[in-house]
C-alpha cells in the first residue's frame, strides 16, 4: 500500500481541504455492511470482507491526506465470536493477510499501528503478528492506527477496573481522568468524530467511555463502498457542527475570539 500525503493530481479546493484547520483529529470508524455488500451481489459473506479490505486501504491513504491524526477501526468485536466459526476464522484470516501484506509500506508511511482490544482469545500466531507490529511502528507520528479487534467498550471498562483495583488505588482516588488512561486508548485523545456505515443508528459496543461527546455521522453506504468521497462528506459535515460541550452558543461564540 503507497500512502500519499499529498496527492500530485489533487487539484481539489473543496471544503474539507480549504478546512484543514476544522478536520477532525481522532476519526474512528464503524466498519459495517460488508455482509450485505456481498448479498446485494449474490455473493458470499467473505467476498464483501475481502471488498472492505481493500476499502481500508483506500480510507487509510484518504485519512492522512485529510490531515486526521488518529484513525481508530472496529474490525472485529467481542461479541463477533458468536458469528458461525467459519466467518470467524476468515476474518482472523484476514487481519493476518493484512499485517502480512501491508505492514512493510504502512510501516514506510510513517503509520503507528497500535491495538485495542483483549489480546486473549486472539490465536498466538497473530497475537505474536499484532505485538510484532505494533513494536516495529511505534516511532511512526504521521498517522496513529487503531486497530480495534477482539474489541468491547464493556469489556475494556471492566479491564481497566481490574487494573485499577489491582494498582491498589483507593476509591478516592478514581477520577475520570484514571479510567481513561486505563482504557486500551489510555493516553489517547478522545474521537471527535464516529462514523458507522450501512445506515444502522447504534454503537454497538464502541468507543463507549471515549465517545460521550464525539459527533456521530452516519451513513446509510455499504463499508466497501464507503470511498473517500464519501469520507470527505463525513468530514465536511464534521466540520459544520457546532460543539458544546455543555457550554450556550454564546461562551463558545466568546471562547473562539
Ligand atoms: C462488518 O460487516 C464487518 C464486521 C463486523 C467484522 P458485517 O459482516 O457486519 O456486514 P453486515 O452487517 O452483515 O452487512
Ligand atoms: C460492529 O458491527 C462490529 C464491527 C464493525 C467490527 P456488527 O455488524 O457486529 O454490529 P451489530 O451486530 O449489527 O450491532
Ligand atoms: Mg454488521
Amino acid at each position: 500500500m503507497t500512502i500519499v500525503t499529498h496527492d500530485q493530481t489533487n487539484t481539489d479546493t473543496s471544503p474539507v481541504a480549504v478546512k484543514l484547520g476544522r478536520s477532525p483529529h481522532h476519526v474512528a470508524i464503524i466498519m459495517d455492511g460488508n455482509g450485505r455488500w456481498a448479498k446485494q451481489r449474490g455473493l458470499p459473506r467473505s467476498a464483501g470482507h475481502r471488498q472492505g479490505t481493500e476499502n481500508l486501504r483506500r480510507i487509510l491513504r484518504a485519512a492522512v491526506e485529510f490531515d486526521v491524526k488518529v484513525l481508530t477501526i472496529y474490525a472485529f468485536s467481542t461479541e463477533n465470536w458468536s458469528r458461525p466459526r467459519r466467518e470467524v476464522s476468515l476474518l482472523m484470516r484476514i487481519l493476518e493477510m493484512v499485517l502480512d501484506r501491508e505492514l512493510k509500506e504502512l510501516n514506510e508511511n510513517g503509520v503507528q499501528i497500535r491495538h485495542i482490544g483483549e489480546m486473549d482469545g486472539i490465536p498466538d500466531r497473530i497475537q505474536k503478528k499484532i505485538k510484532e507490529a505494533c513494536e516495529l511502528t511505534r516511532n511512526n507520528n504521521e498517522l496513529i492506527l487503531n486497530v480495534a479487534f477482539n474489541y468491547g467498550g464493556r469489556d475494556e471498562i471492566v479491564h481497566a477496573v481490574q487494573n485499577i483495583i489491582r494498582d491498589g488505588v483507593s476509591a478516592e482516588d478514581v477520577t475520570e481522568e484514571m479510567i481513561s488512561n486505563y482504557l486500551y486508548t489510555g493516553g489517547l485523545p478522545d474521537p471527535d468524530l464516529i462514523i458507522r456505515t450501512s445506515g444502522e443508528f447504534r454503537l454497538s459496543n464502541f468507543l463507549i467511555w471515549q465517545g460521550s461527546y464525539a459527533e456521530y455521522y452516519y451513513s446509510d453506504v455499504y463499508w466497501p463502498d464507503f470511498d473517500k468521497e464519501e469520507f470527505r462528506g463525513a468530514l465536511e459535515d464534521y466540520a459544520n457542527r457546532r460543539r458544546r460541550f455543555g457550554k450556550t452558543d454564546e461562551q463558545i461564540d466568546e471562547d473562539t475570539v
